[in-house]
């Protein structure tokens, strides 16, 4: 089981953003679409063993995560519209601190950074840290941020957590998935 959670800095946080403007209105929703893509797709299939948190932290109700599973999602076409078009389904569903589905493989709840740091032991994927390449062994669950740096305050949540890097260049967040994929499935066939 493989798990990516985004922190989305200025994310909206009800359903009034546009489909069709997912970057201004969504508070760059579409980075977060692309990284849902990233994480669950193949070509005419779905990691089924993957799991996609989305932090969201934009105006206007206070942190939310919405949670994509790959191995119950419906409905989602490998564009960003397909995936913004779920979140929205979601976003306003009422909802406590657990998760509750809102579309098929799709669930919502309050909180943020703090409460998923409780749930799974993250590991940072910052391109400072360790090559992935040297790591003899990878954790479950990695942490990325949108296209603004994290927080000094997120930045002590994780402060303990590990941190690898995926190559020596500064990627972005869903191009950073796809390359942590590959070297999890180049481990998990035996290539060399
Ligand atoms: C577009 S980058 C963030 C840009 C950066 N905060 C800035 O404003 O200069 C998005 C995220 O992808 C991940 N990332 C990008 N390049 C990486 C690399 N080479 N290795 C590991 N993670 C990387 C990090 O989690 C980063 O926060």
């Amino acid at each position: 089981m493989t798990s990516f959670a985004i922190v989305g800095h200025l994310a909206r946080t009800d359903g009034n953003f546009s489909i069709n403007d997912l970057p201004g209105s969504g508070g760059r929703m579409d980075i977060l679409c692309r990284c849902v893509n990233a994480s669950l797709f193949l070509s005419h299939d779905l990691r089924r063993d993957v799991d996609c948190y989305l932090v969201l932290l934009g105006a206007p109700s206070g942190p939310k995560t919405v949670k994509f599973s790959g191995a119950s999602v419906r409905s989602l076409s490998p564009d960003e519209r397909s995936a913004a078009a779920l979140i929205k389904k979601v976003i306003d569903v009422p909802c406590g601190s657990e998760f509750r589905e809102g579309a098929d493989g799709v669930s919502i709840r309050k909180g943020g950074l703090e409460r998923l740091a409780q749930d799974m032991p993250l590991a940072v994927l910052d391109e400072n840290g360790e090559d992935i390449r040297k790591a003899p062994a990878l954790p479950g669950a990695f942490l990325l941020s949108d296209h603004l740096n994290f927080t000094d305050a997120e930045n002590e949540l994780v402060r303990d957590c590990p941190r690898y890097s995926v190559g020596p260049k500064c990627l972005h967040a869903d191009h950073t998935i796809t390359v942590l994929h590959n070297e999890l499935d180049r481990r998990m066939s035996g290539w060399k």
